[in-house]
């Protein structure tokens, strides 16, 4: 029988073990963590994380073939397959700092497979890492524990947020990279027998290590680019009296270009692609490539940029000043359907706006007020350390944000809105009464394009949309 473990209970670690064990009945799954808090959640009728479908995958295999615990080293000892699927954050301190991915994590995970294992095993890297990581991977393995073979995968994970469960069922593609030897071809051939209990064969793509590793690096900056390359345009748009979404499909039209990535926004946030593209920067660097590197660079300060003119935009419009002013903060989180708040843009238009003096009503469905607290009194990179968290200090942010559990609570004496996550509900919202219970003029700030402009104009609003004449 074969034994599965993943090290690393997250976003990625829980959602994908849950799926194998759906989808592989003969296959015992352990996913192990080193936080009980997250374990338990596991375990508990609140997972963890917020993610469709998730709760009735986790709930027709926990306790048969799959099982949550914190007892790591019995787990990894006893699997065939070790998946490693830790976070891989950016490096806030020394070499590299601000750029490089940390792999502390995945260091002494890799550390703990060697120590505890008793029998052959394939290590697969599930984490996203920087191109080469496998090599010195397979040194750490291979020094600690000699007589034991350890092969090394790369298998990167492409799902996305909020469609975790629908991205696991039906994958544009797996894709497994392994070493050019018996052993590697034979470890590629065992996982892609996994994948293979419901993903076609066709889409399981089979590359050498470096090519698997630095292809997940390259299909997170390709995606981030393209929000970069919309948002660049939504601004080229606001100064020239184009709309950004007229645009975005007659160039998604042509079918070289696709419609899909192409919504303008107040920027991307999530945990990944900043983190990722500075990581292929630093990489760039590092291999004598400063002009590649400076390329990948512009997305994030592109990001950066639009972000900070959504800011300016709001002040400019409220006479130059927000100081004292309720805005309400509607959605906190980086994208619809989760409530990871992890590099979400929200985080630095709040920042920005308090540095103005504003006082914040911050709404979203899925995010608690001691997250968007936590959030804000945070520095950036330092949520991914959590060493670094320091105790919120009461005074910082208390005075200037309240988190309420109400859209028409955040919104009652606001002068200004700003929409930062599309969630549905917005849509829909009754904006007569809204506008009703604002202080006038009520300005909407929509960072998503998810209200109707026209009917908000005919209310009374004034509107201000990414990317549309004004
Ligand atoms: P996460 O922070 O949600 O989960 C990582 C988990 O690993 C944490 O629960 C942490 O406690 C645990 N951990 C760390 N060190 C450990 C150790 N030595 N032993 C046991 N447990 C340990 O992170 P995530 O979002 O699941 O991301 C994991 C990796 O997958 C990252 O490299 C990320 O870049 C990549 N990735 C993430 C996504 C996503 O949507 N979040 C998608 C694709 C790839
Ligand atoms: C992204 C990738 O889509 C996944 O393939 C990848 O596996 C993952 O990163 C990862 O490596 O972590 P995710 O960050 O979960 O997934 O969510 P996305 O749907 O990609 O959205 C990222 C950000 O871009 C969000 O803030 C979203 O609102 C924004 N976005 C997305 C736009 O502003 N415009 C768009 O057209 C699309």
């Amino acid at each position: 029988m074969v034994k599965i473990c993943c090290i690393g209970a997250g976003y990625v670690g829980g959602p994908t073990m849950a799926v194998i064990a759906l989808k592989c009945p003969e296959i015992e799954v352990a996913v192990v963590d080193i936080s009980a808090p997250r374990i338990n959640a596991w375990n508990s009728d609140h997972l963890p994380i917020y993610e469709p479908g998730l709760d009735d995958v986790v709930k027709k295999c926990r306790g048969k073939n799959l099982f949550f615990s914190t007892d790591v080293e019995k787990h990894v000892a006893e699997a065939n397959i070790v998946f490693v699927s830790v976070n891989t954050p950016t490096k806030t301190q020394g070499l590299g700092a601000g750029k490089a991915a940390d792999l502390t994590y995945w260091e002494s995970a890799a550390r703990m497979i060697a120590d505890v294992s008793k029998s052959d095993k394939i290590v697969v890297e599930k984490s996203t890492v920087p191109v080469k990581t496998a090599e010195a991977i397979e040194r750490i393995l291979t020094h600690n524990r000699k007589g034991i073979n350890f092969t090394i995968l790369s298998n990167p994970e492409f799902l996305a947020e909020g469609t975790a469960i629908k991205d696991l069922f039906n994958p544009d593609r797996v894709l497994i990279g392994g070493r050019e030897t018996p052993d590697g071809q034979k470890a590629i051939l065992a996982l892609r027998d996994v994948y293979a209990h419901w993903v076609p064969v066709e889409r399981i793509l089979c590359t050498n290590l470096w090519s698997a590793e630095l292809s997940k690096l390259a299909a997170n900056a390709f995606l981030a680019q393209r929000i970069s390359s919309v948002n660049a345009m939504s601004a080229l748009c606001e100064a020239t009296g184009a709309d950004v979404s007229q645009v975005s499909h007659s160039i998604g039209t042509d079918s070289r270009i696709g419609p899909k990535f192409l919504n303008a926004s107040v920027g991307f946030g999530g945990s990944c692609f900043q983190k990722d593209i500075l990581n292929l920067v630093y990489i760039c660097e590092c291999n004598g490539l400063p002009e590649v590197a400076n390329y990948w660079k512009q997305v994030i300060k592109v990001n950066d940029y639009q972000k900070t003119r959504f800011v300016n935009r709001v002040v400019s419009s409220m006479f130059n000043t927000v100081s004292g002013k309720k805005i309400a903060i509607l959605g906190f989180a980086f994208k619809k359907d989760t409530g990871d708040t992890r590099e979400t843009p929200a985080i630095d238009v709040c920042k920005g706006l308090l540095g103005d003096k504003a006082k914040l009503s911050v709404y979203d469905p899925q995010v608690s007020e001691d997250q968007i607290m936590r959030d804000l009194a945070m520095k950036k990179f330092d949520w991914d350390h959590p060493a670094h968290l320091q105790p919120l200090s009461p005074t910082t942010n208390k005075q200037q944000v309240s988190v309420v559990w109400d859209v028409q609570e955040a919104v009652t004496d606001a002068h200004g809105i700003c929409i930062l996550t599309e969630w549905d509900e917005f849509k829909n919202l009754d904006y007569q009464k809204v506008y009703d219970n604002m202080q006038k003029p009520a300005f909407v700030f929509d960072g998503r394009n998810v209200v109707d402009v026209k009917k908000l104009r005919e209310i009374g609003f004034i509107v201000y949309s990414i990317g549309k004449p004004l």
